[in-house]
């Protein structure tokens, strides 16, 4: 044998070598968890073949504590870059299999290697986290190298879509990278993030609480609102990143990619023109009005578990990427609270860091009134909303189906927040207030006037139905241009294509600032 052929068969020995990470036991026993390896999710995850590892052969430096006598190819954590659908995306998976897959300094160098090409090339970067946090021997070293990667999150941020997969612990301080990029997935039943665990919770609040109930995906998706994503297993969570990215572009500096659409854009709804019940205190599921408008009724929804009074979720139109922002009023009659603004706020701000057009669905009858709301701070987090959507300069396509009213119409990318095309159905109730509210308001002594019973519910309504007449409806606004037309409902669909493709060609450029100050 040459001595070349002799150092290749080297390589090859190293390579497998370093493919099996911490070795066979401990694949086992991450495969007996019902999880798998950090290799096994990048195949499963990227187009076949198309994985280039950097750095495989990357061991620690640390000499604390006798780790110096332990060390593996990779030191925990696979990092490289790889196509989905042909797109570049740049990839790190921790490897549970190497010291849990906590995190050292030359770890933490190998993941701002791919994060730093990611920002050089344009190109997102996808995080599967699966790690015991700070690898202990390792010190203050690992605290820097944790820091260097939320320095480069935060970089990164508006600039690259950044997609956080967790599918095991990230505990402590590591769950700040994934609370830093834009988007968080969870396993259900083998995922948990959070703070301190259950033994200091228990140590400094005296509660009992298992690892599930502080930081399971359940509590993430709906209590915490951390999580955007819950997939029942790992599979689906990979098919979700893909799905998701199809939806974004490369880049700030680029648009979505245009899909093919066999969806006809002039397809009518007839069921549309009668979704908004007579009743106008009865709800209907906005989701209906979605799937009916969108291509082929695809609709992928983030964080479809908290704060449900508020959709938010990625469609097309015409084979164009939209963000989509919703009141439902099927949850709490639509109306916007702290939780929903908050969820609402964020996505309107993705979206339009990512030139992603958005589509407003409004029917809100108002904020959410009481001490919960205003102790908790609605004035800040609904301002949150206020600010995202007059912030955004993306184009914005906005549809009124039922209510309405009050701060919240201004909110909702009205048109005195630059919303580009305002369109609402003829249900449309744009006022103040509602009429109950409003004859409270302006009738109150009238009302007390009357003493007999009977003859005062007959004012009432009266005057309600006076209020009705005069306010609840579209042309008020359309009479003052706020609505730029008033759009059959059945229709909806081909009106906002039209709309989007007019707006095709915005500029729309924010006034030259540092950065903004919002309400945080
Ligand atoms: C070094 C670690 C480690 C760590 C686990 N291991 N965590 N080694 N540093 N942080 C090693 C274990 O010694 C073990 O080695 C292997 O990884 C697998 O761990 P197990 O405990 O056997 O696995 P499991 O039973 O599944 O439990 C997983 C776990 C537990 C719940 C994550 O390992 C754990 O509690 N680890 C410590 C978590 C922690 O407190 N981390 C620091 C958080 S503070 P062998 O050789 O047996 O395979 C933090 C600060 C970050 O992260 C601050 C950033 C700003």
């Amino acid at each position: 044998m040459s001595a070349n052929s002799e150092k290749i068969k080297q390589l090859i020995a190293l390579r497998e070598q370093a493919k099996l990470g911490g070795g066979q036991k401990r694949i086992d026993s991450q495969h007996k968890k019902g999880k798998l390896t950090a290799r096994e999710r990048i195949d499963m995850l990227l187009d076949e073949g198309s994985f280039e590892e950097f750095d495989m052969f990357v061991k620690h430096r640390c000499t604390n504590f006798g780790i110096d006598k332990e060390s593996y190819y990779g030191d925990g954590v696979v990092t490289g870059y790889g196509t989905i659908d042909g797109r570049l995306v740049y990839i790190f998976a921790q490897d549970f299999t190497v010291f849990g897959g906590s995190l050292s300094e030359t770890f933490a160098a190998k993941i701002c290697k791919v994060m730093d090409m990611a920002m050089k090339n344009g190109a997102p970067l996808i995080g599967i986290n699966d790690s015991g946090g700070a690898r202990i021997q390792e010190g203050v070293n690992s605290l820097s190298g944790y820091t260097e990667i939320f320095q480069r999150n935060i970089l990164a941020s508006g600039v690259i879509p950044q997609i956080s997969a967790i599918f095991g612990p990230c505990a402590g301080g590591a769950v700040y990278s994934p609370a830093l990029t834009d988007f968080i997935i969870m396993s259900k039943g083998t995922s948990y993030m959070f703070v301190t665990g259950p033994k200091v919770v228990k140590t400094v609040t005296g509660e009992t609480v298992t690892q599930e109930q502080l930081g399971g995906s359940s509590i993430h998706a709906t209590k915490s609102g951390v999580a955007h994503f819950v997939v029942d297993d790992e599979e689906e969570g990979m098919g979700l990143i893909r799905k998701l990215l199809s939806f974004l572009p490369q880049n700030n500096l680029e648009d979505a990619p245009l899909a093919v659409c066999t969806d006809a854009i002039d397809r009518l709804e007839d069921s549309l023109n009668e979704i908004i019940p007579d009743n106008p205190n009865k709800p209907y599921d906005v989701l209906e009005v979605i799937n009916a408008i969108v291509d082929d009724g695809e609709f992928l929804e983030s964080q479809k578990l908290y704060a449900p009074n508020i959709v938010t979720g990625f469609a097309r139109f015409n084979g164009q990427s939209v963000g989509i922002i919703a009141n439902q009023p099927k949850y709490l009659a639509g109306v916007l609270d702290i939780n929903a603004s908050r969820k609402a706020a964020r996505f309107v701000r993705f979206c339009d860091a990512f030139n992603i057009p958005i589509v407003t669905l409004v029917d809100v009858p108002g904020f959410l009134p009481g001490t919960g709301q205003e102790y908790g701070g609605i004035i800040i987090h609904g301002a949150k909303l206020l600010f995202a959507y007059g912030e955004a300069t993306v184009p914005k396509v906005t549809v009124i189906l039922r209510k309405s009213y009050g701060g919240a119409y201004c909110v909702m990318s009205s048109k005195h927040l630059r919303g580009d095309l305002n369109y609402s159905w003829p249900t449309g109730e744009i006022a103040v207030m509602g009429p109950q509210g409003a004859i409270e308001v302006l009738l109150a002594k009238d009302i007390e006037a009357i003493t007999d019973p009977q003859e005062k519910a007959e004012f009432i309504a009266k005057k309600e139905q006076e209020y009705k007449d005069a306010f609840a409806n579209p042309y008020n606004a359309a009479k003052y241009g706020y609505i730029d037309d008033v759009i059959e409902p059945r229709n909806t669909r081909f009106r906002v294509i039209r709309a989007l493709q007019s707006l095709a060609t915005k500029k729309l450029v924010n006034p030259a600032k540092k950065h903004s100050n919002i309400p945080l």
